[in-house]
């Protein structure tokens, strides 16, 4: 039988897909989530892929006695895969406490509580943001480029969380981790049952997309044609977020199945592919067959000029691939997009 694993955050955007791949490949799931940032709904929507309701408790994993319950509720937990953050970096600018206080604490609860209730291993949520702009000689970047300093509180946590991982597991700690470092995630699975729900106007490119394609937005800005790239917009390494789901699937597997490996490792989850602004809203509309209108509008504050991954050590170490072609991935976004639209949500 599989084991059981906590979700942290899992009714968000990650942690939902996360939560079918874990349940499709026979996983237990119980999803904690103070649902700040997302809803209860969504757990209709991953009954409905898997046929299986997860276990759910609406818990704010900062609450370190509310935690405690949970384990004791559920006391056959295994692993962890903690998604659970705060994640706007605007937001993180202005109120650099408040990330601080959310993404520091729960990280700290969870791992003190693991010993406790016999946890084995605990998957973390990072970000290709640890790299900032990489020098050109180290892209595509791997995962021994060096850290540079964060541009935002909210890339700096995830930076003080790694560092907080690696620091509790040498001193001894009997668990593992394995880090994740995301690129960045796009699309929704393919029922269009579960996606990403963007909170007000979108920060991110995808979200911003699909609304102006809808028409809720009337214009997409492209931020910056001045880049030192092939067509001068920004360029990212865009991972489906089914994807990216299953590399949680694999990490898991590896963390509580494989005691032979690392106590604590790192991996890169992306394509390994660059894509720019510019080439991902002409794919779109390729891939759709639905105009998106935009205009280049200056840089934006904080951007980084390009980045992607090198994702040789996941792909053999963890035997994972990203290989959904990106016009499916596309498509997906867009019926996502279709499917609020037809709910009335936006
Ligand atoms: C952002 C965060 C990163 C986080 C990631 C999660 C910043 C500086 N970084 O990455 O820490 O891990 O989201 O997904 O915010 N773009 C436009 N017009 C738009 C929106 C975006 O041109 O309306 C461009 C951006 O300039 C960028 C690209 O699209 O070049 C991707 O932007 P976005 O989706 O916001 O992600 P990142 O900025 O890469």
């Amino acid at each position: 039988m599989k084991q059981t694993i906590l979700v942290t955050g899992g009714t968000g955007f990650i942690g939902s897909h996360t939560t079918v791949e874990l349940q499709n490949a026979g996983y237990e799931v119980v999803i904690v989530d103070n649902l700040s940032n997302s809803n209860e709904k969504v757990l209709d929507g991953i009954e409905k892929i898997t046929g299986i309701r997860p276990a759910f408790e609406k818990v704010d994993c900062c609450d370190y006695d509310g935690m405690e319950r949970v384990f004791k509720k559920y006391p056959g937990i295994q692993g962890i895969i903690h998604f659970a953050a705060s994640k706007a970096v605007g937001e993180s600018v202005e109120k650099p406490l408040m990330y601080y206080r959310n993404n520091l604490t729960s990280l700290i609860n969870l791992l003190e509580l693991m010993p406790i209730y016999q946890v084995k291993g605990i998957i973390f949520s990072s970000s290709c943001t640890v790299y900032g702009q990489p020098s050109i000689e180290n892209l595509p970047v791997t995962e021994d480029a060096p850290i540079q300093k964060a541009m935002s509180p909210y890339g700096n946590t995830k930076q003080i969380n790694e560092e907080i991982i690696q620091d509790y597991i040498h001193s001894g700690a009997p668990v593992k981790s394995i880090i994740l470092r995301y690129f960045n995630p796009i699309g929704a699975h393919p029922s269009a049952l579960i996606g990403e729900l963007p909170n007000g106007v979108p920060m991110n490119l995808i979200p911003f997309v699909t609304q102006t394609a809808m028409g809720i937005r009337e214009q997409l800005k492209i931020f910056g044609n001045d880049y030192d790239t092939p067509d001068h917009t920004c360029i990212r390494d865009y991972i489906y977020v089914v994807d990216l789901a299953k590399a949680h699937v694999k990490a898991m597997e590896r963390v509580l199945d494989h005691p032979e490996t690392e106590a604590v490792e790192v991996f890169n989850i992306g394509t390994g592919r660059g894509l720019s602004t510019l080439e991902v809203v002409e794919g779109f509309e390729k891939a759709t067959g639905v105009k998106v209108n935009w205009t280049y509008a200056p840089r934006r504050e904080g951007d980084i000029e390009k980045v992607w991954g090198n994702v040789d050590k996941a792909n053999k170490v963890l035997g994972w691939k990203a290989d959904t072609p990106t016009d499916e991935v596309l498509r997906s976004a867009w019926k996502w997009q279709q499917k609020l639209r037809e709910d009335g949500i936006q």
